[in-house]
């Protein structure tokens, strides 16, 4: 208990800290606005690349990825709304959160579903620009009403890459020569339907894209949507060669914690249904993964990163070949997370970091890197298989904790739109406004001090207490738990309270089970103290920073006050 004491003492200094700090910002702030925005440039195009299940943390080969930061503000802690695609999608796109666009699971759009929300490539197209998107951008099928949100989002219709048609099929050859279903699936890629893949197809798409409309009367919004690392790794075979078996090793933390709550657990269904995992006849729902097939894995992962850095390297050198590094803002990010193996866990679905933290890398030219001599290349294509360890200065590092429904805002504010209007308490009629923040001065001010009580919220959905076939994504009407989640610098603290589906609400006094991380000594997030803690103000401390109204809140006060609710020692 005295750590405890100490760690919320030490909160208290970094507070003081804080407050120093925000006056140094305000002063920078001055000096920048006076130095930057000048207001008289031609505006930015925009080229939003997503990678799918791309997590933060990784040491992989990523050349290409690697020089982009370099030349920009990296968001070192940055965070999804929650932890699986559609869900993450239309929150970003949207800047709400998924209480707002009420979608959870991948079945409903939200247009009709929640309220008419005006999305960030539509901002960008009622402000006069040529939105366009290629690949997995927007959830597609229901969730985007079958089209990606064509007309309202893009100003032409949008592109999928054909050989996406065989992503699931059985086109992986096995190790008894016959072609399987799996979940690695290390491909020869002339031997594969149409010779190509996803990735490929939608990188010469974009490029063609570019080229159409570099000259054009009208600034471009361009977004990408790579389908890697997403499973199942079908993948060109020879980035495989990159990360040796034998230099493989499994995550820091590979056995689920002994204090972790079981509706915090998700049981990775999806991997499981591929038939080289059904070959292992895995035990539901903890598994383990027999080791070496873990390694393969985390092997396979990465070289599906290194594979998707290899089609950034040429989409952003094309922007070198046609002149336009000099005045297009470049955004990268990914959706979510993915645990390799922490936790006992593999895949997305849950609200720790591996799940939940995304990289999230904003390229302004002339602000985050000067703009290149004519003739001097921004971002040349770096060949991983000739630079596997080449090393890039560090990007311009903002260390405070941001959350992706800032992007909307954010994007719009630095190509000089007027960011959308904070959202009121309740937003479902209104179109166009925010409920994240612009991060447009962390980007443009040099250095910036760290707002230690900055917080990220995200949450997630379980249909039971305990670990079941649809644990990983339950649909909307089977919905009983919420699991919501609040990260700051210094804990992640989560709380599962009933859920109910049909009017929407959490009955936060309800509570299933809790979560407390201290990431100073715990940065993996394996030894839950909630149980534990007993430090009555770090609770209250909690508790006032939590959004969703004043009862979880005032639950706090009555918990810390003595009565304990159900499910707590
Ligand atoms: C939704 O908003 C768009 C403009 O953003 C408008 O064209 C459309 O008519 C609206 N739909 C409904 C059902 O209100
Ligand atoms: C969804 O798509 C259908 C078919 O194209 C269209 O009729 C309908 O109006 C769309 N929904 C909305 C809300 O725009
Ligand atoms: C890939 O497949 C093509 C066509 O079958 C074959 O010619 C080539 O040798 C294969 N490459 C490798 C590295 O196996
Ligand atoms: C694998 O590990 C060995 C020993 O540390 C190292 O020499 C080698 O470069 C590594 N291979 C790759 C491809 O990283
Ligand atoms: C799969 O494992 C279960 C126990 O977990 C065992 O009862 C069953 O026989 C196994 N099946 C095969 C085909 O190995
Ligand atoms: C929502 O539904 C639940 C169960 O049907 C009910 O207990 C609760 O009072 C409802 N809440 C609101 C705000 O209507
Ligand atoms: C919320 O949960 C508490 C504790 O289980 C219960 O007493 C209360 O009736 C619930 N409230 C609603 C509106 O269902």
């Amino acid at each position: 208990m005295t750590d405890n004491i100490t760690y919320w003492g030490t909160i208290n200094k970094l507070y003081i800290l804080y407050i120093f700090s925000v006056h140094l910002l305000l002063f920078l702030f001055t000096v920048v606005v006076v130095v930057n925005l000048c207001g008289c440039a031609d505006p930015l195009n925009v080229l939003l690349i997503v990678s799918d299940d791309l997590r933060s943390s990784l040491e992989v080969s990523s050349p290409n990825l690697d020089q982009l930061a370099s030349k920009s503000a990296v968001f070192l802690n940055a965070f999804a709304q929650q932890a699986v695609c559609g869900p993450s999608r239309i929150s970003f796109l949207t800047s709400r959160r998924p209480d707002t666009t009420r979608l959870y699971d991948f079945n409903s759009y939200w247009r009709v579903h929640a309220g008419n929300y005006t999305t960030l490539p539509q901002y960008f197209k009622s402000n006069g620009y040529t939105t366009m998107s290629v690949g997995k951008v927007f959830h597609p099928g229901i969730a985007s009403n079958f089209s990606d949100d064509y007309p309202y989002s893009w100003s032409v219709p949008t592109y999928h890459p054909p050989s996406f048609a065989y992503e699931k099929r059985k086109v992986c050859k096995g190790q008894d020569g016959k072609l399987h279903a799996n979940l690695l699936c290390a491909v020869n890629v002339s031997e594969m339907p149409l010779g190509t893949l996803p990735d490929m197809e939608s990188t010469a798409e974009a490029q063609r894209l570019l080229r159409t409309v570099k000259d054009g009367q009208s600034p471009f919004f361009l977004a990408v949507g790579y389908h890697k690392p997403h499973v199942p790794f079908r993948i060109p075979q020879e980035f495989l060669k990159l990360y040796p078996l034998e230099n493989m090793s499994l995550a820091p933390d590979p056995d689920v914690p002994k204090g972790l709550p079981s509706v915090a657990y998700n049981p990775w269904t999806d991997i499981r249904k591929r038939e080289d995992m059904q070959a292992l006849n895995i035990s539901f729902p903890y598994g383990p993964i027999p080791k070496d097939f873990q390694l393969r894995i985390r092997q396979h992962y990465f070289a599906a990163v290194s594979y998707m850095d290899s089609e950034l390297g040429k989409l952003l050198s094309t922007l070198d070949d046609l002149d336009l590094a000099k005045n297009t803002m470049v955004v990268f990010t990914s959706d979510h997370g993915w645990s390799l193996g922490e936790h006992g866990e593999w895949a997305k679905y849950s609200n720790f970091d591996v799940a939940t933290q995304v990289p999230l890398i904003i390229y302004v030219p002339g602000v985050t890197s000067a703009v290149e001599k004519p003739g001097k290349k921004t971002f040349p294509f770096w060949d991983v298989f000739q630079h596997p360890h080449m090393r890039f200065s560090e990007g311009r590092a903002v260390r405070n904790v941001v959350e992706l429904v800032d992007l909307f805002p954010t994007v719009s504010e630095l190509a000089g739109l007027k960011p959308p209007p904070p959202c009121p308490h309740s937003s479902f009629a209104v179109q166009l406004c925010t409920e994240g923040s612009s991060r447009a001065l962390s980007i443009q001010v040099l250095k910036e001090g760290i707002d230690v009580e900055a917080i990220a919220y995200s949450q997630y959905p379980r249909p039971s207490d305990a670990p079941q076939a649809d644990s990983d994504l339950p649909s909307l009407a089977d919905i009983r738990i919420m699991g919501y989640s609040v990260r700051s610098h210094s804990y992640r603290f989560t709380v599962w309270v009933t859920f109910d589906p049909v009017n929407f609400t959490a009955n936060l006094t309800d509570i299933h089970a809790g979560e407390l991380y201290l990431l100073k000594d715990d940065p993996g997030q394996d030894h839950n103290i909630y149980n534990s803690i007993m430090h009555g103000t770090a609770l209250v401390k909690l508790g006032s920073r939590l959004p969703w109204g004043t009862a979880l809140r005032q639950h706090l006060l009555y918990f810390t006050a003595g009565s304990k609710p159900n499910g707590t020692p």
